[in-house]
């Protein structure tokens, strides 16, 4: 069914562009009232953090008293399985995850996003038509890189397509955020310099190299789950702060 309803294409009988398309629902998603944000975890390079940081962020809202649904749009359904891991296991759900890789997710995004204070996008490992879709719906774009000067030159093709969205939507914030730091160490001059000349800035908040990151989503938790208090759910704590100020 086509939800757009009496939209402009059908009034003037032309296809409406991307970009037409989507500042149409946004105009017509603030005309509805409020409406959640959307926060996209992108970077073509598998391993990043994408999935660690989109179930935490989302975790870190929803505990924190938001409605949040997370988004996986990565074919190979990591968000998905860990929700199933989450139901087997007895736990309590603590926010919904849908399977969304399709090219449709700038039209379905807004939509959820209008019964939700987030919506969190797991990405897909590739720049494909999947990361432009996101890249349409998002409001904010995290994009988490290992702290290394080559995990930064690696998102190159992410950062370009974001710049290119930003052209047509110079609503969209983007910022990078470095995953698995090494405790104790500070992250390298080379890798400051490539963040530097990035165009997007890079968010104090740093998170580290924690087993609990790993052993925890592995069986379907969270940090902050498995150990409260640990610096693991300090640094998601900050992170999900410093994503609610970049937002405001
Ligand atoms: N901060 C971290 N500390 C420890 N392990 C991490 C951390 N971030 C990610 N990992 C681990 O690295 C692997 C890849 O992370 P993942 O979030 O799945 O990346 P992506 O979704 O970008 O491919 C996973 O095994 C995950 O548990
Ligand atoms: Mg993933």
């Amino acid at each position: 069914m086509d939800q757009r309803g009496n939209t402009a294409a059908q009034k003037t009988g032309g296809a409406l562009s991307d970009a037409e398309e989507n500042r149409l629902s946004e105009a017509k998603t603030k005309a509805e009232g409020r409406s959640g944000k959307v926060i996209a975890l992108l970077n073509q390079k598998g391993g990043a953090g994408k999935t660690t940081l989109a179930t935490h962020l989302a975790g870190e809202f929803a505990l924190t008293g938001s409605r949040v649904t997370l988004l996986d749009a990565d074919p190979q359904g990591s968000a998905l399985d860990w929700a199933q891991r989450r139901a087997q296991s007895g736990h309590g759900r603590l926010y919904g995850v849908f399977g969304l890789a399709r090219d449709s997710l700038h039209q379905e995004a807004p939509q959820i996003a209008l019964q939700a204070d987030f919506v969190v996008i797991d990405g897909p490992p590739r720049v494909a038509a999947l990361a432009r879709s996101a890249l349409l719906a998002a409001d904010l774009v995290l994009i988490p890189v290992q702290p290394s000067a080559y995990d930064v030159w690696a998102s190159h093709e992410m950062v370009q397509l974001i710049t290119e969205a930003r052209v047509f939507r110079p609503q969209l914030r983007a910022a990078f955020v470095i995953n698995r730091r090494v405790v104790g160490t500070v992250i390298g001059r080379e890798a400051r310099a490539a963040l530097a000349d990035q165009p997007f800035p890079a968010l104090q908040v740093e998170v580290s190299q924690r087993i609990v990151f790993a052993d925890s989503v592995a069986a379907g938790r969270l940090a902050f789950e498995v150990a409260p208090n640990c610096a693991a759910a300090r640094e998601i704590a900050a992170l999900a702060h410093a994503v609610r100020e970049m937002l405001l």
